[in-house]
């Protein structure tokens, strides 16, 4: 097979057509046979550097079938906070560096959210972190240095969840309490922090 960006959009469209398992199962195999071919790791260009936070690109996407593949560039210290995708999956590929990803339980508090931490990784270059809405459903991404990750979303979903801090509350035993807000994934701009 041939690595490039529309092979590998085409191929993500079968394995999307096979479900949420074979999603989460195949798309981190397929790209990171993809980027071992220097062919492909030389065609993904990746949105530069501007400041503290993360960048974005969409490199291809199918509104009404759905995939989208992101680029994200990660300055070293930037943070995404915690956010689902919709309710829906979503593979990241670590072309570069190293992120710290906290995945979360929400438990709504009255009007607010506490967040419990579930597991706490580190994923290096060359690995894939894989988000299912029926485990890791609310993550949240730390850079530990320069980095870059692809992103590959099964649907072309607009709307989406971040969770902001609100207040430490003394009602709830002292828990740090999140309200949720809805986000624009498609846009750009909107989901820099
Ligand atoms: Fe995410």
């Amino acid at each position: 097979m041939i690595h490039s960006l529309e092979n590998i959009f085409e191929k993500i469209i079968e394995i999307k057509r096979e479900g949420l398992t074979s999603f989460l199962n195949e798309v981190p195999t397929l790209l990171k046979e993809a980027y071992d071919d220097p062919n492909f790791s030389k065609s993904i260009i990746f949105p530069k550097l501007k400041g503290e936070n993360y960048s974005r690109k969409l490199l291809i996407s199918d509104e009404i079938i759905g995939p989208a593949i992101w680029a994200i560039s990660w300055p070293n210290s930037s943070y995404a906070p915690p956010h689902n995708h919709n309710g829906e999956a979503c593979v990241n590929y670590i072309a570069k560096g190293d992120l710290l990803v906290r995945d979360y339980k929400e438990i709504k508090r009255g009007e607010k959210y506490e967040l419990n931490l579930i597991n706490t990784e580190i994923k290096s270059s060359g690995d894939s972190i894989g988000i299912d809405p029926r485990i890791n459903n609310v993550h949240s991404i730390n850079s530990l240095s320069e980095s870059q990750s692809l992103h590959v979303y099964p649907s072309y979903y607009e709307n989406s969840e971040i969770f902001e801090f609100s207040e430490f509350s003394k009602k709830y035993n002292g828990l740090d309490l999140y309200i949720k807000k809805r986000i624009n994934l498609s846009k750009e701009e909107e989901y820099e922090n």
